[in-house]
Protein backbone atom coordinates (compact mmCIF):
# COMPACT_ATOMS: atom_id res chain seq x y z
CA UNK A 1 0.00 0.00 0.00
CA UNK A 2 1.92 3.69 -0.99
CA UNK A 3 2.10 5.78 2.11
CA UNK A 4 0.32 8.91 1.12
CA UNK A 5 -3.01 5.75 1.10
CA UNK A 6 -2.20 4.76 4.51
CA UNK A 7 -1.98 8.25 5.84
CA UNK A 8 -5.12 8.98 4.40
CA UNK A 9 -6.51 6.06 6.11
CA UNK A 10 -5.41 7.75 9.52
CA UNK A 11 -6.17 10.62 8.90
CA UNK A 12 -9.74 10.50 7.90
CA UNK A 13 -10.72 8.00 10.97
CA UNK A 14 -10.69 5.62 8.39
CA UNK A 15 -10.79 1.34 9.44
CA UNK A 16 -8.09 0.39 6.86
CA UNK A 17 -8.51 -3.85 7.94
CA UNK A 18 -12.44 -3.17 6.74
CA UNK A 19 -11.67 -2.11 3.43
CA UNK A 20 -10.35 -5.72 1.96
CA UNK A 21 -11.32 -5.48 -1.64
CA UNK A 22 -7.95 -4.28 -2.64
CA UNK A 23 -6.92 -3.57 -6.06
CA UNK A 24 -3.84 -2.34 -8.09
CA UNK A 25 -5.06 -0.47 -11.65
CA UNK A 26 -1.62 0.48 -13.84
CA UNK A 27 -1.01 3.32 -16.48
CA UNK A 28 0.31 2.29 -19.47
CA UNK A 29 3.00 3.40 -22.01
CA UNK A 30 2.69 2.65 -25.65
CA UNK A 31 6.37 1.66 -27.55
CA UNK A 32 4.49 2.49 -30.82
CA UNK A 33 1.33 2.53 -32.87
CA UNK A 34 -0.14 5.60 -32.14
CA UNK A 35 -3.87 6.61 -33.24
CA UNK A 36 -4.53 3.36 -34.86
CA UNK A 37 -6.93 2.18 -31.91
CA UNK A 38 -9.81 3.47 -33.12
CA UNK A 39 -8.29 2.98 -36.53
CA UNK A 40 -8.45 -0.82 -36.01
CA UNK A 41 -4.99 -0.75 -36.15
CA UNK A 42 -2.12 -2.20 -34.45
CA UNK A 43 -0.58 -0.81 -30.80
CA UNK A 44 2.05 -1.91 -28.65
CA UNK A 45 1.29 -0.83 -25.63
CA UNK A 46 2.82 -2.20 -21.89
CA UNK A 47 1.07 -1.80 -18.43
CA UNK A 48 3.70 -0.03 -15.83
CA UNK A 49 4.85 -0.04 -12.60
CA UNK A 50 3.01 2.85 -11.17
CA UNK A 51 -0.94 3.30 -11.31
CA UNK A 52 -3.77 3.55 -9.24
CA UNK A 53 -4.77 1.49 -5.88
CA UNK A 54 -8.55 0.72 -4.91
CA UNK A 55 -9.43 0.06 -1.37
CA UNK A 56 -13.37 -0.63 -1.12
CA UNK A 57 -16.12 -1.89 1.78
CA UNK A 58 -19.70 -2.61 1.04
CA UNK A 59 -21.97 -0.46 2.88
CA UNK A 60 -25.51 -0.94 4.69
CA UNK A 61 -26.49 2.17 3.23
CA UNK A 62 -27.49 2.50 -0.22
CA UNK A 63 -24.70 4.71 -1.53
CA UNK A 64 -21.50 5.49 -3.67
CA UNK A 65 -18.44 7.34 -1.31
CA UNK A 66 -15.83 8.34 -3.18
CA UNK A 67 -12.44 9.53 -1.79
CA UNK A 68 -9.91 10.50 -4.69
CA UNK A 69 -6.72 10.70 -2.45
CA UNK A 70 -4.54 12.62 -4.54
CA UNK A 71 -7.34 15.34 -4.91
CA UNK A 72 -8.43 15.41 -1.33
CA UNK A 73 -11.60 15.04 -2.54
CA UNK A 74 -14.89 12.87 -1.22
CA UNK A 75 -18.20 12.94 -3.05
CA UNK A 76 -21.35 10.60 -2.31
CA UNK A 77 -23.85 9.87 -4.68
CA UNK A 78 -26.78 7.90 -3.88
CA UNK A 79 -27.77 4.55 -5.14
CA UNK A 80 -29.54 3.76 -7.29
CA UNK A 81 -29.92 6.32 -9.38
CA UNK A 82 -26.82 7.41 -10.81
CA UNK A 83 -25.94 10.78 -12.81
CA UNK A 84 -23.46 12.85 -14.43
CA UNK A 85 -21.81 15.48 -11.81
CA UNK A 86 -19.30 17.06 -13.92
CA UNK A 87 -16.43 16.21 -11.68
CA UNK A 88 -14.72 14.96 -13.94
CA UNK A 89 -13.01 11.83 -11.55
CA UNK A 90 -16.41 11.05 -10.43
CA UNK A 91 -17.66 10.59 -13.50
CA UNK A 92 -15.50 8.32 -14.90
CA UNK A 93 -16.16 5.97 -11.73
CA UNK A 94 -20.12 6.87 -11.94
CA UNK A 95 -19.94 5.72 -16.28
CA UNK A 96 -18.74 2.29 -15.10
CA UNK A 97 -21.00 1.88 -12.59
CA UNK A 98 -24.00 2.77 -14.83
CA UNK A 99 -22.72 0.49 -17.58
CA UNK A 100 -22.63 -2.58 -14.85
CA UNK A 101 -26.47 -1.64 -14.30
CA UNK A 102 -27.21 -1.32 -17.77
CA UNK A 103 -26.50 -5.15 -17.78
CA UNK A 104 -28.70 -5.57 -14.70
CA UNK A 105 -26.37 -5.80 -12.07
CA UNK A 106 -27.13 -4.20 -8.65
CA UNK A 107 -24.41 -2.07 -7.32
CA UNK A 108 -24.16 -2.69 -3.41
CA UNK A 109 -23.82 0.76 -1.15
CA UNK A 110 -20.07 0.83 -1.36
CA UNK A 111 -17.09 2.92 -0.19
CA UNK A 112 -13.84 3.36 -2.55
CA UNK A 113 -10.44 5.11 -1.82
CA UNK A 114 -8.54 5.20 -4.11
CA UNK A 115 -5.02 7.31 -5.24
CA UNK A 116 -1.85 6.18 -6.69
CA UNK A 117 1.89 7.38 -8.29
CA UNK A 118 0.86 7.89 -11.67
CA UNK A 119 1.70 11.94 -12.95
CA UNK A 120 -1.23 13.25 -13.78
CA UNK A 121 -1.38 14.79 -17.84
CA UNK A 122 1.33 12.91 -18.67
CA UNK A 123 -0.16 10.69 -20.93
CA UNK A 124 0.10 7.28 -19.17
CA UNK A 125 -3.29 7.17 -18.70
CA UNK A 126 -4.48 8.02 -15.57
CA UNK A 127 -8.01 7.74 -16.46
CA UNK A 128 -7.75 4.44 -18.27
CA UNK A 129 -6.34 3.21 -14.61
CA UNK A 130 -9.50 4.80 -12.85
CA UNK A 131 -11.98 3.22 -15.48
CA UNK A 132 -10.04 -0.15 -15.80
CA UNK A 133 -9.97 -0.31 -11.67
CA UNK A 134 -13.70 0.63 -10.91
CA UNK A 135 -14.62 -2.45 -13.38
CA UNK A 136 -12.22 -4.77 -12.44
CA UNK A 137 -13.83 -4.21 -8.77
CA UNK A 138 -17.40 -4.17 -9.90
CA UNK A 139 -16.93 -6.91 -11.60
CA UNK A 140 -16.20 -8.86 -8.31
CA UNK A 141 -18.09 -7.31 -6.32
CA UNK A 142 -20.98 -8.32 -8.43
CA UNK A 143 -19.49 -11.54 -9.48
CA UNK A 144 -20.26 -10.74 -12.94
CA UNK A 145 -17.79 -12.79 -14.34
CA UNK A 146 -16.57 -10.72 -17.40
CA UNK A 147 -13.59 -11.49 -18.94
CA UNK A 148 -10.57 -9.10 -19.47
CA UNK A 149 -11.09 -7.62 -22.84
CA UNK A 150 -14.87 -7.43 -22.41
CA UNK A 151 -14.02 -5.03 -18.74
CA UNK A 152 -11.58 -2.72 -21.50
CA UNK A 153 -14.60 -2.93 -24.10
CA UNK A 154 -17.20 -1.87 -21.04
CA UNK A 155 -14.82 0.67 -19.70
CA UNK A 156 -14.40 2.00 -23.88
CA UNK A 157 -17.82 2.31 -24.12
CA UNK A 158 -18.36 3.81 -20.66
CA UNK A 159 -15.91 6.81 -22.16
CA UNK A 160 -17.31 6.99 -25.55
CA UNK A 161 -20.78 7.23 -24.88
CA UNK A 162 -20.82 8.71 -21.01
CA UNK A 163 -18.19 10.76 -21.22
CA UNK A 164 -18.13 11.99 -24.25
CA UNK A 165 -14.46 10.87 -25.85
CA UNK A 166 -14.36 9.06 -28.94
CA UNK A 167 -11.06 7.21 -27.68
CA UNK A 168 -10.27 3.62 -28.80
CA UNK A 169 -9.77 1.05 -26.82
CA UNK A 170 -5.67 0.48 -26.37
CA UNK A 171 -5.66 2.49 -22.81
CA UNK A 172 -8.26 0.47 -20.99
CA UNK A 173 -7.04 -2.58 -22.75
CA UNK A 174 -3.08 -2.50 -21.93
CA UNK A 175 -4.18 -0.92 -18.17
CA UNK A 176 -6.44 -4.63 -17.56
CA UNK A 177 -4.64 -7.18 -19.66
CA UNK A 178 -0.88 -6.05 -19.78
CA UNK A 179 1.62 -8.41 -18.01
CA UNK A 180 5.22 -7.62 -16.45
CA UNK A 181 6.91 -9.97 -19.23
CA UNK A 182 6.87 -7.95 -21.97
CA UNK A 183 4.36 -5.51 -24.27
CA UNK A 184 1.67 -6.50 -26.22
CA UNK A 185 1.08 -6.38 -29.83
CA UNK A 186 -2.87 -5.50 -29.92
CA UNK A 187 -5.09 -6.18 -32.73
CA UNK A 188 -7.45 -3.26 -32.12
CA UNK A 189 -9.68 -4.49 -34.79
CA UNK A 190 -10.13 -8.00 -33.46
CA UNK A 191 -8.92 -7.37 -29.93
CA UNK A 192 -6.61 -10.50 -30.11
CA UNK A 193 -3.41 -9.74 -27.94
CA UNK A 194 -0.11 -11.32 -27.73
CA UNK A 195 2.84 -10.40 -25.12
CA UNK A 196 6.03 -9.58 -27.28
CA UNK A 197 9.74 -10.32 -26.14
CA UNK A 198 11.44 -7.62 -26.52
CA UNK A 199 15.49 -8.58 -27.35
CA UNK A 200 16.76 -5.23 -27.56
CA UNK A 201 20.25 -5.14 -25.43
CA UNK A 202 21.78 -2.33 -24.56
CA UNK A 203 19.10 0.14 -24.57
CA UNK A 204 16.23 0.84 -21.98
CA UNK A 205 12.61 3.16 -22.53
CA UNK A 206 12.63 6.61 -20.75
CA UNK A 207 9.75 8.54 -20.65
CA UNK A 208 10.65 12.39 -20.63
CA UNK A 209 7.57 14.48 -19.55
CA UNK A 210 7.04 17.81 -21.44
CA UNK A 211 4.84 18.89 -17.94
CA UNK A 212 2.78 20.91 -20.64
CA UNK A 213 -0.83 19.71 -21.68
CA UNK A 214 -2.53 21.62 -24.15
CA UNK A 215 -6.16 22.76 -24.05
CA UNK A 216 -6.95 22.07 -27.29
CA UNK A 217 -5.94 18.04 -26.90
CA UNK A 218 -9.62 16.63 -26.29
CA UNK A 219 -11.00 19.06 -29.23
CA UNK A 220 -8.47 17.84 -31.64
CA UNK A 221 -9.16 14.24 -30.60
CA UNK A 222 -12.90 14.42 -31.96
CA UNK A 223 -11.47 16.53 -34.85
CA UNK A 224 -8.66 13.55 -35.68
CA UNK A 225 -11.43 10.71 -35.30
CA UNK A 226 -13.85 12.51 -37.93
CA UNK A 227 -11.13 13.29 -40.01
CA UNK A 228 -10.26 9.50 -40.33
CA UNK A 229 -13.64 8.62 -40.73
CA UNK A 230 -14.18 10.87 -43.72
CA UNK A 231 -10.92 8.91 -45.00
CA UNK A 232 -11.98 5.67 -44.56
CA UNK A 233 -15.73 6.55 -45.68
CA UNK A 234 -14.02 7.79 -49.23
CA UNK A 235 -11.72 4.24 -49.91
CA UNK A 236 -14.85 3.01 -49.02
CA UNK A 237 -17.12 3.61 -51.43
CA UNK A 238 -14.23 2.21 -54.13
CA UNK A 239 -12.92 -0.10 -52.01
CA UNK A 240 -16.12 -1.61 -50.11
CA UNK A 241 -14.08 -4.49 -48.51
CA UNK A 242 -11.45 -2.16 -46.82
CA UNK A 243 -13.15 -2.75 -42.32
CA UNK A 244 -11.14 0.35 -40.98
CA UNK A 245 -8.35 2.89 -42.53
CA UNK A 246 -4.93 0.60 -40.37
CA UNK A 247 -5.62 -1.58 -43.27
CA UNK A 248 -6.01 0.10 -46.31
CA UNK A 249 -3.32 0.28 -48.60
CA UNK A 250 -1.62 3.76 -49.93
CA UNK A 251 -2.67 3.22 -53.39
CA UNK A 252 -6.18 2.81 -52.43
CA UNK A 253 -6.03 5.95 -50.57
CA UNK A 254 -4.23 7.79 -53.78
CA UNK A 255 -6.88 6.34 -55.86
CA UNK A 256 -9.83 8.34 -54.41
CA UNK A 257 -7.67 11.47 -52.87
CA UNK A 258 -9.05 13.83 -55.32
CA UNK A 259 -12.42 13.47 -53.23
CA UNK A 260 -10.48 14.10 -50.29
CA UNK A 261 -10.20 17.30 -48.63
CA UNK A 262 -6.20 18.09 -47.74
CA UNK A 263 -6.36 17.43 -43.78
CA UNK A 264 -8.49 13.90 -43.92
CA UNK A 265 -5.53 12.74 -47.03
CA UNK A 266 -2.58 13.65 -44.46
CA UNK A 267 -3.98 11.99 -41.68
CA UNK A 268 -5.22 8.79 -43.48
CA UNK A 269 -1.03 8.84 -44.64
CA UNK A 270 -0.13 8.57 -41.43
CA UNK A 271 -2.57 6.31 -39.93
CA UNK A 272 -1.67 3.78 -43.11
CA UNK A 273 2.16 4.51 -42.21
CA UNK A 274 2.15 3.82 -39.31
CA UNK A 275 0.52 0.82 -39.13
CA UNK A 276 3.48 -0.53 -41.22
CA UNK A 277 5.67 0.99 -38.71
CA UNK A 278 4.32 -1.37 -35.81
CA UNK A 279 4.88 -4.38 -38.27
CA UNK A 280 8.23 -3.51 -38.69
CA UNK A 281 9.08 -2.01 -34.88
CA UNK A 282 7.81 -6.11 -33.97
CA UNK A 283 10.21 -7.07 -36.38
CA UNK A 284 13.21 -5.08 -34.65
CA UNK A 285 12.21 -5.50 -31.20
CA UNK A 286 12.42 -9.58 -31.88
CA UNK A 287 15.54 -9.45 -33.32
CA UNK A 288 16.86 -7.13 -30.97
CA UNK A 289 17.45 -4.38 -33.07
CA UNK A 290 17.57 -1.11 -31.27
CA UNK A 291 18.75 1.05 -34.22
CA UNK A 292 15.69 -0.04 -36.22
CA UNK A 293 13.13 0.34 -33.35
CA UNK A 294 14.81 4.17 -32.97
CA UNK A 295 14.31 4.83 -36.29
CA UNK A 296 10.89 4.19 -36.35
CA UNK A 297 10.22 5.59 -33.18
CA UNK A 298 11.52 8.60 -35.11
CA UNK A 299 9.70 8.09 -38.38
CA UNK A 300 6.36 8.20 -35.77
CA UNK A 301 7.30 11.46 -34.45
CA UNK A 302 7.45 13.04 -37.52
CA UNK A 303 4.63 11.43 -38.80
CA UNK A 304 2.45 13.25 -35.94
CA UNK A 305 4.38 16.02 -35.97
CA UNK A 306 3.77 16.89 -39.83
CA UNK A 307 0.65 14.79 -40.81
CA UNK A 308 -1.69 13.62 -37.84
CA UNK A 309 -0.43 16.97 -36.82
CA UNK A 310 -0.57 16.21 -32.66
CA UNK A 311 2.60 17.49 -31.38
CA UNK A 312 3.60 20.65 -30.12
CA UNK A 313 6.83 22.88 -29.73
CA UNK A 314 7.97 21.63 -26.41
CA UNK A 315 7.46 18.22 -27.10
CA UNK A 316 8.96 18.80 -30.78
CA UNK A 317 12.19 20.24 -28.73
CA UNK A 318 12.41 17.54 -26.35
CA UNK A 319 12.39 15.00 -29.36
CA UNK A 320 15.11 17.13 -31.27
CA UNK A 321 17.49 17.28 -28.34
CA UNK A 322 17.06 13.66 -27.95
CA UNK A 323 17.75 12.67 -31.01
CA UNK A 324 20.99 15.60 -31.46
CA UNK A 325 22.40 14.04 -28.21
CA UNK A 326 23.42 10.51 -29.95
CA UNK A 327 22.04 9.02 -26.61
CA UNK A 328 19.27 7.74 -27.77
CA UNK A 329 18.21 4.96 -30.57
CA UNK A 330 15.03 7.39 -31.40
CA UNK A 331 12.27 9.14 -29.28
CA UNK A 332 8.82 10.48 -29.97
CA UNK A 333 5.43 11.69 -28.66
CA UNK A 334 3.61 9.46 -27.15
CA UNK A 335 -0.23 9.20 -26.06
CA UNK A 336 -2.89 11.33 -27.34
CA UNK A 337 -0.56 14.55 -27.92
CA UNK A 338 -0.19 18.41 -27.60
CA UNK A 339 1.93 17.62 -24.70
CA UNK A 340 2.29 14.89 -22.06
CA UNK A 341 5.51 12.58 -22.36
CA UNK A 342 8.16 11.56 -24.95
CA UNK A 343 8.95 8.41 -24.99
CA UNK A 344 12.87 7.46 -25.35
CA UNK A 345 15.07 4.47 -26.66
CA UNK A 346 18.22 5.72 -24.48
CA UNK A 347 21.40 3.49 -24.79
CA UNK A 348 21.86 1.51 -21.54
CA UNK A 349 23.72 3.76 -18.30
CA UNK A 350 23.14 7.12 -20.43
CA UNK A 351 19.60 7.89 -19.31
CA UNK A 352 20.76 10.35 -16.00
CA UNK A 353 23.00 12.16 -19.23
CA UNK A 354 20.17 12.52 -21.39
CA UNK A 355 17.64 13.71 -18.57
CA UNK A 356 20.63 16.35 -17.17
CA UNK A 357 20.84 17.00 -20.77
CA UNK A 358 17.52 17.89 -21.62
CA UNK A 359 16.46 19.55 -18.30
CA UNK A 360 19.15 21.77 -18.81
CA UNK A 361 18.00 22.62 -22.11
CA UNK A 362 14.49 22.83 -21.82
CA UNK A 363 14.91 25.27 -18.68
CA UNK A 364 16.76 27.75 -20.67
CA UNK A 365 14.06 27.54 -23.66
CA UNK A 366 10.98 27.37 -21.80
CA UNK A 367 11.59 27.84 -18.15
CA UNK A 368 9.96 24.54 -17.58
CA UNK A 369 11.82 21.30 -15.87
CA UNK A 370 10.98 18.42 -17.57
CA UNK A 371 10.29 14.99 -15.25
CA UNK A 372 12.30 11.88 -16.49
CA UNK A 373 10.47 8.44 -15.66
CA UNK A 374 12.22 4.75 -16.44
CA UNK A 375 9.55 3.10 -18.12
CA UNK A 376 9.16 -0.36 -15.86
CA UNK A 377 6.53 -2.74 -17.49
CA UNK A 378 4.23 -4.24 -14.46
CA UNK A 379 1.58 -6.47 -14.20
CA UNK A 380 -2.16 -5.71 -15.45
CA UNK A 381 -4.79 -5.10 -12.99
CA UNK A 382 -4.28 -7.64 -10.16
CA UNK A 383 -5.98 -8.33 -6.53
CA UNK A 384 -3.59 -7.06 -3.89
CA UNK A 385 -3.55 -9.35 -0.83
C1 LIG B 1 -5.29 8.51 -26.09
C2 LIG B 1 -6.53 7.64 -26.25
C3 LIG B 1 -6.18 6.29 -26.85
C4 LIG B 1 -5.34 6.44 -28.10
C5 LIG B 1 -4.17 7.40 -27.88
C6 LIG B 1 -3.41 7.68 -29.13
O1 LIG B 1 -4.43 7.95 -25.14
O2 LIG B 1 -7.17 7.45 -25.02
O3 LIG B 1 -7.37 5.56 -27.10
O4 LIG B 1 -6.12 6.83 -29.20
O5 LIG B 1 -4.62 8.63 -27.33
O6 LIG B 1 -2.78 6.53 -29.59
Amino acid sequence: MLDHLTAYFTDHGLPVEDFSLRLHAPGRINLIGEHLDYNGGLVMPASIDKGLQFFARQLDAPQLRLHAVDLNETHTLELPQLEKTGITWVDYLVGIARKFQQLGKTIPGLEIVFGGNLPAGAGMSSSAALEGGMAFLLNELTQSGLSRPALAQLCQRSSNNFMGIPSGIMDQFASLNGTADGPMLLDCDRLEFRPIVNRIKGYSFMLVNSMVSHSLASGEYHVRVRECAAALAAIQTRFPSVANLSTATREQLDSVAEKLDEKPLLRARYVIAENARVQAALRALEAGDGPEFGRLLNSTHAGLRDEYEVSCPEVDFLQERAVASGLVAGARIMGGGFGGCTINLVRAGREAKLGELLTAAYREAYQLTPECYRANIGSGTYLMS
